[in-house]
């Protein structure tokens, strides 16, 4: 055997080439987007490293171990250049890029003012935006309709006159505004029908972040979505993606503690040690925190963070390893750390013979440092995925998410080298490689 698949290298897939300008649409302009916009023009402009991407610093091995062959990602599949990425957003609140990002406070005076011309000329279009939905913020950037299908075609317009205005190849839009409140799916989602209906008589289950992603797959833009709202996770929008051949994908960045989550509990499991509890909490103190500080937008995000050990541990399988574990998650809203969060873990855990053991882990992370990266690593797969005729649910991105999208009746994996492992395969499946399998026999002369 062979520590590759050769049975499912297929044929390269027919994948329109990456020219012209691709224009990434970023729903939000607070502290992610802002410190991922600053991050790109730094690295074009020679002044920082994209450390966090695997786009542009992860290699993938083809074929066997012997033959050598591990190009760089952006090597080997063809990827839209960081030269030809133009940014747009919306937002309520009015500031530019600049002032938002130095609002934020994420990037040093030396960082921000290197990069401070270019943000300046990022101004926000007016917004979709009801307050109804996200409590803890006020903003004048906003726009009016008379219903929310005259505001979906009000962001048509706004997409439309981007795409124009700078001459952009394709776009995609990315959605990295505050988390909204929590909604439950609802029969107003089920068919584009009965959601166009919906938009026309202003449903209240139909959340600002649907309209803009139905907006964009409209006008033939893929979507991710960066937070835990519902969004494009309905059947009318993945069935509206599918029927227009666009791929989206979402929830939730995956960054700092439920990251650290998805790394260490599959080593838990992997060595079959049990769990007894998991306590995460949280301190932040910048604009996202004070948006969570509110219930109803916590509630959101709470159910986001408390599926990953549940899918990853299963309980089911192993009940007496992970039948009776508590875990608790908290997030509490403190002003004077800014966006750098400090995430506090205590996992209870039992090994032989049921001698208890704990870890502690305090992750002094940087959110948005974390977050920057997944943007562009998700604005420039979810392009290729579009270039390659792949459309609805991207499940092979999952990895940068906490919550992933998955087809109806299929279970998240949550699992950060499954998910790393299957994002890479796909790109070896997207190119006609084989398949990794990490088998290897034939090292050691037995037979293939
Ligand atoms: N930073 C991370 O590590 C991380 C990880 C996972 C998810 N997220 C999510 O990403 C999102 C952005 O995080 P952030 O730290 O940049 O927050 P932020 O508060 O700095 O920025 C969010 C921006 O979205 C804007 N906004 C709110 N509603 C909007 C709407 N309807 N249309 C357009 N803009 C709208 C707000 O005015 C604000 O400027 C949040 O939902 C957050 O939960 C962040």
């Amino acid at each position: 055997m062979n520590d590759t698949n050769a049975g499912t290298g297929g044929s390269r897939r027919d994948i329109r080439p990456a020219r012209g300008k691709l224009g990434v649409l970023l729903v939000g302009l607070g502290a992610v987007s802002t410190t991922f916009i600053a991050g790109v023009e730094s690295v074009r402009r020679g002044r920082s490293r994209p450390i966090g991407s695997l786009t542009q610093l992860n290699t993938i091995r083809l074929g066997k171990r012997t033959e050598e062959r591990a190009p760089l990602i952006k090597d080997f599949v063809p990827l839209a250049d960081l030269e030809d990425l133009v940014f747009g957003a919306w937002d309520p609140i009015p500031d530019d890029a600049y002032a938002s990002a130095k609002l934020a406070g994420v990037l040093s005076h030396e960082d921000l003012e290197a990069v401070g011309d270019f943000l300046g000329t990022i101004r926000p279009m007016p917004a979709v935006f009801d307050k109804s939905y996200v409590k803890r913020l006020d903003g004048s950037n906003v726009k009016k309709g008379a219903d929310k299908m005259e505001l979906a075609e009000q962001l048509r317009a706004d997409i439309r006159d981007f795409k124009a205005e700078h001459g952009c190849d394709r776009l995609v839009v990315v959605w990295a505004a505050s988390t909204e409140i929590y909604l439950r799916p609802h029969d107003v989602h089920a068919t584009l029908e009965t959601f166009e209906e919906g938009l026309r008589a202003g449903h209240e289950a139909i959340a600002p972040s649907m309209v803009y992603a139905y907006a964009a797959l409209q006008e033939g833009v893929p979507f991710a979505n960066g937070a835990p709202n519902l969004t494009v996770d309905v059947p009318a929008l993945t069935d509206l993606a599918r029927a227009r051949g666009l791929p989206v994908a979402g929830k939730d960045f995956k960054t700092g503690q439920t990251l650290m989550k998805t790394i260490i509990a599959p080593g838990l499991k992997a060595r079959m040690l049990g769990l007894r509890g998991w306590f995460s909490t949280n301190i932040l103190g910048n604009r996202d925190g004070a948006v969570l500080d509110d219930p109803q937008s916590f509630k959101t995000k709470e159910e986001s963070k408390l599926g990953v050990l549940d899918y990853i541990l299963q309980p089911d399988m192993y009940p007496d390893l992970y039948g009776d574990f508590y875990h608790k998650v908290r997030i509490n809203y403190y002003p004077p750390r800014g966006d750098d969060k400090e995430g506090w873990d205590n996992i209870d855990i039992v090994g032989w013979m049921g001698y208890p053991m704990q870890i502690k882990i305090d992750f002094l992370c940087k959110d948005s440092i974390l977050a920057a990266p997944i943007v562009l690593d998700l604005a420039l797969f979810l392009d290729l995925a579009a270039r390659a005729g792949l459309s609805g649910i991207q499940e092979w991105l999952s990895f940068y998410f906490k919550s992933p999208q998955v087809a109806e009746g299929l279970y998240p994996e949550h699992d950060l080298f499954i998910q790393h492992w299957k994002l890479k395969n796909t790109l070896r499946w997207l190119m006609g490689e084989e398949q990794i399998t990490h088998l290897g026999m034939e090292y050691y002369g037995e037979q293939e």
